[in-house]
């Protein structure tokens, strides 16, 4: 039998990598957070050099990607060439280059089998931007979540402040609707719901509650 995938699409900030852990986690199941692929990807050009306007260079880097997840001690952490880059890749400037280099046609044509790739039995929690449209298009459930730009500009601001990053919400603000309307406007693979999604606006729903609506509709839909 096919593997089932649960799709998880949608702006950033929605909430889309705590779901998709919690998700992934309460079913047993793997998970693909794309978006760190392109943070990488940026991460690698940005290591080696390679120009963020150089559309073969970032294709051979991201073909090449040498990255690890690993879990230890129950913290899972992000290796680039056995180099621990985690706490690099979360910052804005890292999404704000990840979104320009995630625009070029042969940087996502070189990640795609790399993310199909991570569909294993007993199934697999896909987190993105076009995880339901492009990457896995016969997944059996897909979901499209968002939330107002305000919400998201605020979560991301409690995100970071937790972290003991220091950030200003209209800053925020402003960088997340300039991410929308690249990821939304770009030619390839743009943002935007799979015609068989279902949308979940989160902006007043807890994180429980997201995921318990998720697990229903599985349940529903296996
Ligand atoms: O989800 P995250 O904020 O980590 O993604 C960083 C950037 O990578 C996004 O702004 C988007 O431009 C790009 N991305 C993408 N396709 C995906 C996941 C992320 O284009 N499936």
């Amino acid at each position: 039998a096919a593997v089932p995938v649960l799709t998880i699409d949608g702006p950033g900030g929605a909430g889309k990598g705590t779901i998709s852990s919690l998700v992934a986690e309460r079913l047993g199941w793997h998970l693909l957070d794309s978006g760190a692929l392109y943070r990488l990807t940026a991460q690698a050009a940005l290591k080696h050099s390679v120009a963020v306007d150089d559309e073969a260079g970032l294709a051979r880097l991201a073909e090449q990607l040498d990255v690890a997840f690993p879990v230890e001690e129950g913290q899972p952490r992000t290796l680039l060439e056995g180099e621990d880059v985690g706490q690099q890749i979360r910052t804005e400037q890292a999404g704000e280059r990840a979104s320009q280099v995630a625009a070029l046609p042969a940087v996502r044509q070189a990640l795609l089998q790399r993310q199909r790739d991570f569909c294993q039995a007993p199934g697999l929690v896909a987190d993105g931007r076009d995880m339901g449209t492009v990457v896995f298009p016969d997944a059996p459930l897909k979901i499209f979540l968002t939330a107002s730009a305000d919400e998201r500009a605020r979560r991301r601001y409690l995100q970071l402040q937790e972290a003991g990053v220091d950030a200003s919400l209209s800053s925020l603000l402003k960088e997340i609707q300039a991410r929308d309307a690249r990821d939304t406007q770009r030619s390839v693979a743009p943002l935007k719901p799979a015609d068989d999604a279902i949308t979940l606006d989160t902006t007043r729903l807890s994180i429980p509650e997201v995921v318990d609506r998720l697990t229903e509709l599985l349940a529903q839909r296996g």
